[in-house]
């Protein structure tokens, strides 16, 4: 962006804010609106695994995104694109890997020793092309420590068997003697990965084996019962949950685990689904789109109150680890950059606030988020394609917001809450208050007026992520349209006052008095 929008001559101010609507020099509606946060109701900590991404091998996020091999002319690390690893260094907190459907069709022993002697395999769930096994568990890992990630491997439930399982957390996680540590010593790892996350399965009412919840109960009681601590790390074993707030997978999935629970985590997914080709979305469709997250919260919430019916101690984690939106595909993207490549736009990024924003207000109930996925599926960060690689929309939300992580969530209330209208977070860490505000609508600009309860601010700076047209991307061919800049926001005392132009994100940094 862009042409100016500043609140200079609304800035007399706040007080104005009272009067119906104003009206912004650039000839949209500007409408008051009241959020009150109240710092001494917290909510939880903001992990900084709620900030997590995916990775899986379907179409180029792997292959071609962020691996291009040793000897690829792309400027790369060891094989890793390093545009990649530079732009993602330090934004990453987790990473699951290998998949998504792959990962049930995923045999790690493929995927280690010398590349040229690994198999050629058949990746079945995305194309049926060939998956040469030349990125397998010690690249990943390898990625894991390049960007300052802690890896989330998942395992293999629908066409694996507990022995393989356990035989990869002792492949990964035990120091050195047997066999298997000594096979990960020889291909260039002495030291143990120390794996903490392992999924076990992955959406095994799908893709993972279509079973009903009382089956995979079955065999998950079977595949956990081996996987064990190998080594230091005590392994945070994570049972595949529901589609959406499909409440009947997780009764029947509880009511079948019996009373001996190795489960550390339980993983809901819930898409966004788009009915527009990424870049030719209507005012309405991102409407409809942007109405699934009240559901998604609600789904958290509902699933989270199931959880605790028989989890009344509250020792597992609620996880929500393959979320965003996920539109109609272009098929001649499809054929150039592969499966379930999408463009991400000035929507998308509005999303991903929105959708954070639900993170960190229901963070107390949260152990883990993995945004679906990090490089050309879906909701990247980052698209590449031979030499370029660009920072998506969604990179600057999750940029922006960072400062959230390892604070405390706090209570927000907005005053007239729509369904589809302001979104708010806010978090606290000592005398630094962290504020995420959503405009989510294409019209009207907001003249947002925050109170703050039990603190007062001593300064505040703010930067917004906006662009007027809701699909417009940064492309191949526009890759620095879209991206983050300064934004005025005023402090009051006890008030934070900003405006909102249309479809922005504002993220503010606020120094308590
Ligand atoms: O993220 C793409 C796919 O969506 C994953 O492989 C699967 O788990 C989900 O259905």
């Amino acid at each position: 962006m862009s042409k100016s929008f500043t609140r200079r001559g609304f800035m007399l101010g706040a007080g104005a804010a009272s009067a119906a609507i104003l009206t912004s020099r650039r000839g949209f509606s500007l409408e008051p609106a009241g959020v009150t946060i109240d710092a001494s109701k917290e909510i939880g900590l903001i992990r900084p695994e709620l900030h997590g991404q995916f990775a899986e091998h379907l179409g180029s996020c792997v292959y071609g995104g962020l691996w291009v091999g040793k000897d690829s002319p792309v400027p790369n690390i060891d094989g890793y694109r390093k545009q990649a690893v530079e732009y993602l260094k330090g934004l990453v907190p987790v990473l699951r890997w290998p998949g998504g459907c792959f990962a049930d069709d995923y045999h790690w022993r493929d995927g280690v020793g010398p590349a040229a002697r690994r198999p050629k395999t058949v990746n079945a769930h995305w194309g049926n092309n060939i998956e040469d096994n030349s990125f397998g568990t010690n690249e990943f890992i390898g990625l894991c420590r390049l960007i300052g990630a802690e890896p989330y491997l998942s395992g293999n439930v629908g066409s694996g068997t507990p022995e393989e399982l356990r035989d990869w957390m002792e492949y990964c996680n035990y120091p050195k003697g047997s066999s298997l540590s000594d096979q990960r010593a020889a291909n260039g790892a002495p030291e143990p990965f120390n794996v903490k996350y392992w999924g076990v399965g992955n959406e095994n009412w799908g893709c993972g084996g279509q079973m009903n919840g009382d089956e995979y109960a079955t065999l998950y009681r079977r595949f956990s019962n081996y996987a064990r601590a190998f080594g230091e790390t005590r392994p945070f074993l994570v049972a595949c949950g529901p589609s959406g707030n499909n409440k009947d997978w997780t009764q029947k999935f509880w009511g079948n685990m019996g009373t001996r629970r190795a489960v550390q985590g339980f993983a809901m997914h819930f898409y966004s689904r788009g009915a527009n080709f990424s870049t030719k979305f209507t005012p309405a469709e991102m409407q409809r789109q942007f109405s699934s997250f009240p559901e998604i919260e609600k789904a958290i919430i509902e699933q989270r109150a199931l959880l605790d019916t028989y989890d009344s101690q509250k020792q597992v984690g609620l996880l929500l680890d393959e979320w965003g939106v996920w539109d109609r595909m272009v098929p001649e993207e499809q054929t150039q950059y592969g499966r379930l490549f999408q463009q991400i736009t000035m929507r998308s990024a509005v999303a991903a606030a929105l959708g954070l924003n639900v993170i960190h207000r229901q963070a107390g109930k949260l152990a883990m988020t993995n945004i679906a996925q990090i490089v050309n599926v879906l909701y990247s960060m980052l698209l590449a394609d031979g030499a370029q690689c660009v920072r998506t929309t969604t990179y600057y939300v999750y940029e922006m917001t960072k400062a959230h992580l390892s604070q405390t969530s706090i209570a927000v209330a907005v005053e007239k809450p729509e369904p589809v209208g302001l979104s708010v977070s806010a978090s606290r860490k000592g005398g630094e208050l962290t504020l995420t505000l959503v405009n989510p609508k294409p019209d009207a600009g907001m003249a947002v007026n925050c109170s703050l309860a039990g603190v007062s601010a001593r300064s505040a700076t703010a930067r917004i992520l906006h662009h007027e047209d809701l699909n417009a991307a940064n492309t191949f061919a526009t890759p620095g349209r879209i991206a983050p800049r300064d934004h005025q926001i005023a402090v009051e005392g006890a008030r934070l006052v900003t405006d909102l132009p249309p479809l922005s994100v504002v993220t503010a940094a606020v120094r308590l008095a």
